[in-house]
């Protein structure tokens, strides 16, 4: 990043167009969900790199189950093999891992790898780094006011429950369409969004700059005057 920008604290980005991505190359879908990761693993080591306290990334939401089971397979082995890969030098990026969802819908193997995933990074201090997989927004409100029995409601005990306490304060999505799909939807109040007609495979850090220098021009009143 060369110029003098202000980074957002909380960064969340919505994955897609890894099947558009590869049709267009007359690919089958599953190229483009290993080539989405690729391009992942390289977005989270270089927004690490540049002192972002927080990433949000959607890889899996509830309503991905309704897809083809080969492809939901697919998806899960390119995460297992990711792990057998990357383990060890994820260990070493100085990430905090937390995976958010539905988990007892995964594979007890994939549930481990969440776990460990976890437990081995927690005392780590550099960017916080939310993977949501078998993750709705309702469904984590749901389990917010579920956890709120008998407790007063108000948006500090509500936020409290949630899996995510922090305000997102720049959407990303890729793909071209321009909507939140279930994502984050309490922590998306105020924030900022960025849409982009980029499929994810070919979104590169000169990308997330641009993302960066938009969220820069925005003046954020949070309903306030300025
Ligand atoms: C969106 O593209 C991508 C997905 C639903 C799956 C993404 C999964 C990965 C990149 C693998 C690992 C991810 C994590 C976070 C560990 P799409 O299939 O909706 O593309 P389309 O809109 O072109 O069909």
């Amino acid at each position: 990043m060369e110029k003098v920008m202000k980074l957002p604290r909380h960064v969340a980005i919505i994955l897609d167009g890894n099947g558009r991505w590869a049709k267009a190359k007359g690919m089958p879908r599953s190229f483009g969900h290993q080539e989405g990761l690729k391009a992942l693993v390289e977005l989270i080591k270089y927004t690490n790199s540049i002192g972002l306290e927080e990433l949000s990334v959607f890889g899996f939401s509830t309503e991905n189950w309704n897809r083809p089971r080969t492809e939901i397979n697919y998806i899960m082995g390119l995460v297992e093999k990711g792990y057998k890969n990357y383990q060890e030098k994820i260990k070493t990026m100085d990430l905090k891992i937390k995976i958010v969802g539905e988990l007892e819908m995964l594979k007890p193997n994939l549930q481990k790898i969440a776990n460990e995933l976890e437990e081995a990074t927690k005392d780590n201090k550099g960017m916080t780094l939310n993977v949501f997989f078998s993750y709705g927004g309702k469904q984590e409100l749901v389990r917010a006011f579920k956890k709120l029995e008998g407790q007063e409601i108000t948006i500090e005990t509500i936020q409290n429950n949630l899996d995510i306490k922090t305000d997102v304060d720049l959407l990303i999505r890729t793909g071209g369409n321009q909507r939140i799909s279930n994502f984050l939807i309490w922590q998306l109040a105020y924030a900022e969004l960025y849409f982009t007609e980029v499929y994810f495979p070919d979104f590169k850090k000169e990308d997330f700059d641009q993302a960066i220098e938009y969220y820069n021009k925005q003046e954020r009143r949070f309903g306030g005057l300025k």
